[in-house]
């Protein structure tokens, strides 16, 4: 047909009719591409389905979330809860007044960090002075507790030579981003591994007994007091040395969990019924006595299964980024199978475990360009369905993972309207963590699920580094008054006595 128009005299004419015809053509492909899109999105959109939360469901995930926690700060009901509600000894944010030198310790993903950090009360300001990275190489990761902590005290070491700083012994703080049941700010009972780490002789153990242990056997240098901290804690006393109204940590990251400032009548576990303590929720483990199985999807279950930690952190495995890749994988070679994608072809990568990244689903989110050029590294045969369809698995299941942050985030701030007996709170949460970071998502879907609390978001700039610091700052800072307390008591006494 097309060379036919060719023939005809006038030329105008036959240009005229080309366009014509590539229009149709163009309208005819458009017609086509979104007929075969809507026929495929409307069969991909009905295996999503078990992904899409509505507001009625988060509300009840929220419900059982709270009752977890009651049971998790319960004294006889928290050894079987899967919330474990962990007391931290933290019993104060920032006042602002700290100051000092401080080391600081970073233990929580791939790699380990020490840092030297001084806090400067003039001008309210923490300041990272230096820190160096060791990488934790998996067989470590997976290995003995006396090798992890021989290569912390290696890195430390290093460290401490090439600041010279061996001959001083600062206060040390250590973000050990794990669940552990703590006994005080410097005895810290791991009680299980999570994230990918699973170190022999560790579990049950005194994580800073095994630390200095660890320096003793090299000998070269020693260490004054340890502060252990959570990371959830370190970015919310980091966020709360700039916002003093900060009173709840967020970690959306390789796991995610969070912490807050708890009324002490409410901590049964702990002795006392003044003030406040900062509670580490552990919210990753909400689900693992089957209460989510409602909302579990077969992925989430293999996910599951194929992990090193079966049956551990079930809420932490729909929401954190140690997790969603993966999740993706798994659906996208569902569909595969389903020929809803890639014409039915699976490639060798796809197949792989783990290499869907998590950091591929918002870089496909910001933009279909980033799909094809990741598809194609996968190996796999797209076309621009595919892309999009591909784009659409993506949305989903962060959009689930948002919302499941948003609805126990919504459960922690009025827990804390609660126990204050306000009709409004306004309250500020530190948050860190690559997922949080990196997706535009992670934020805005708050307010619809708490109507009476008013939420900003503080994104902490190292909040586990420097919010270890910031802890051990503020222990030092209640020794030193309670000691002056002490002092002065003494004083009131010798005072009576010189009186009478
Ligand atoms: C895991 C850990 C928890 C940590 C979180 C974020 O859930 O158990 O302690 O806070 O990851 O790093």
């Amino acid at each position: 047909m097309i060379t036919s128009l060719w023939h005809l005299k006038d030329k105008g004419l036959v240009q005229r009719s080309v366009t014509l015809l590539n229009i149709k053509l163009i309208r005819f492909r458009c017609f086509f591409w979104s007929c075969s899109f809507a026929s495929l999105y409307f069969k991909t959109v009905k295996h999503l389905e078990p992904f899409r939360l509505s507001l009625e469901k988060l509300k009840v995930v929220s419900t059982r979330l709270r009752k977890d926690m009651i049971r998790g700060l319960g004294k006889h009901t928290h050894h079987r809860a899967a919330v474990k509600m962990l007391p931290t000894f933290v019993r104060a944010t920032p006042d602002g007044t700290e100051k000092g030198d401080f080391l600081a310790l970073d233990l929580g993903g791939t790699n380990f960090r020490v840092l030297h950090v001084r806090v400067m009360e003039e001008e309210q300001k923490m300041v990272k002075m230096d820190s160096q990275l060791c990488a934790i190489p998996q067989e470590i990761m997976l290995g003995t507790g006396e090798q992890l902590f021989d290569h912390i005290a290696a890195c430390l070491s290093e460290f401490l030579d090439s600041q010279n700083l061996k001959g001083q012994t600062l206060p040390m703080g250590f973000t050990f981003s794990f669940p552990c049941e703590q006994k005080e700010i410097d005895k810290s009972i791991l009680i299980r591994w999570t994230k990918g780490f699973n170190c022999s002789g560790v579990e049950g153990e005194d994580v800073v007994k095994l630390l200095k242990e660890a320096i003793h056997r090299r000998g070269d240098y020693d260490i004054s007091s340890v502060a252990m901290v959570n990371d959830t804690v370190g970015t919310m006393m980091s966020c709360g040395y700039r916002d003093q109204t900060c009173e709840i940590g967020m970690i959306i990251g390789t796991g995610t969990n969070a912490c807050y400032m708890e009324e002490m009548k409410n901590v049964k576990r702990v002795e006392g019924e003044d003030g406040q303590m900062c509670i580490n929720t552990e919210w990753g483990g909400f689900g693992d006595d089957g209460s989510l199985e409602d909302i579990l999807t077969e992925f989430d279950k293999v996910v599951d299964r194929t992990s090193i930690n079966p049956g551990v952190h079930t809420f932490e495995k729909m929401i954190s980024g140690m997790y969603l890749g993966e999740i993706v994988r798994l659906v996208l070679m569902k569909l595969t199978e389903k020929k809803l994608l890639f014409k039915g072809e699976v490639s060798e990568a796809l197949r792989t475990k783990e290499t869907f990244e998590t950091k591929f689903i918002s870089m496909i989110e910001d933009g279909l360009e980033n799909a094809k050029k990741i598809l194609t590294e996968l190996g796999l045969t797209w076309d621009l369905v595919d892309a999009r369809v591909v784009r659409l698995v993506c949305e989903t299941i962060s959009s689930r993972s948002a919302r499941l942050c948003a609805a126990a985030l919504a459960t922690i701030v009025d827990r804390i309207r609660v126990n204050r007996g306000l009709p409004h709170l306004k309250t500020t949460v530190g948050v860190d963590g690559t997922v949080y970071k990196k997706h535009p998502k992670m934020q805005p879907s708050m307010h619809f699920l708490t109507p009476d609390c008013k939420i900003k978001f503080l994104v902490s700039e190292d909040g586990s580094g420097k919010g270890a610091a910031m802890v051990t700052a503020v222990a030092q800072r209640l020794a030193l008054q309670s000691r002056l307390l002490e002092e002065s008591d003494g004083e009131e006494d010798e005072e009576e006595k010189v009186r009478s």
